[in-house]
């Protein structure tokens, strides 16, 4: 008995072995962030998985939260994940530079740093994926706007449409409280052009998209996730109307 359990721990801690590492890129004026990749020890997959933190994380913060998934789905999948890492207390989503392609600041640094993974880790560039939560939802609707060639699908939560936390002043990281109340209201037609004006006459394939949003987001308001729905199914050319409706779903745990 003792025999199999040091046995067992000799085997779990070699199949932890593999470091978050931070990894040098080509950044962008006006940002900060830093680039940091989890390559598991048995790579089986060729896909990567983008993982973007919320307000007052770091990719080190979220990459050790146990509720974020990404972490062990690396290990028990074989696949490589991005982890990029803030240098300001939330991503910037409100600047002019940010939500523009190649405009600068973190949406550009992030689309560098995935670029530079493609490159160096031999990903497949038709298996790119994005997620994020918070502010990395926020973050990742922009990137779906603004690097609609680089995801193949995109999964947020509780995010805020691409563009909702546009600065009137121009400042770079800038919390709007308008946006995260539920106050930004527009038709599906203006949230949509605020999507194609990030990457002017682009009209190459787009990321499948999957939002998320808890009713009861006392932070960022839930209409958010109505907005962002207006604003993809305009940018797709969908109907607003759901095709199918479930209640509770995921139900509710304690
Ligand atoms: C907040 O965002 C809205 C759009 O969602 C914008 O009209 C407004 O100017 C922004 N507020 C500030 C203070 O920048």
């Amino acid at each position: 008995m003792l025999f199999t359990s040091v046995l067992a721990g000799l085997f779990a801690s070699a199949a932890s072995a593999a470091q978050l590492q931070q990894v040098q890129y080509p950044s962008a004026p006006q940002s900060r962030a830093t680039m940091w990749v989890y390559v598991p020890d048995n790579v089986v997959e060729n896909p990567l998985v983008v993982a973007v933190h919320s307000c007052q994380s770091s990719a080190q913060a979220y990459f050790q939260n146990a509720k974020i998934p990404w972490h062990q789905g690396s290990d028990g999948k074989g696949y490589i994940t991005l982890w990029p890492s803030s240098s300001t207390e939330c991503w910037d989503v409100s600047s002019r530079q940010s939500l523009t392609r190649d405009g600068g600041g973190d949406s550009t640094a992030i689309g560098n740093m995935v670029k530079h993974a493609i490159e160096t880790y031999k990903v497949d560039p038709e298996r790119v994926f994005l997620t994020g939560g918070s502010s990395g939802g926020m973050m990742s609707n922009v990137l779906a706007a603004t690097y609609p060639d680089i995801f193949k699908a995109v999964s947020l939560y509780s995010g805020v449409p691409a563009g909702c936390f546009v600065s009137s002043s121009g400042a770079a990281a800038q919390w709007n409280n308008t946006c995260s109340g539920g106050q930004s209201h527009a038709s599906a037609e203006q949230w949509g052009d605020v999507v194609r004006a990030m990457y002017p006459d682009y009209d190459g394939p787009r990321p499948r998209m999957q939002i998320w949003h808890g009713s009861v987001d006392s932070t960022l308001s839930s209409n958010n996730y109505a907005e962002t729905i207006k604003q993809w199914t305009n940018v797709f050319g969908l109907p607003e109307e759901p095709v199918e409706e479930i209640q509770n779903f995921p139900s509710p745990t304690t």
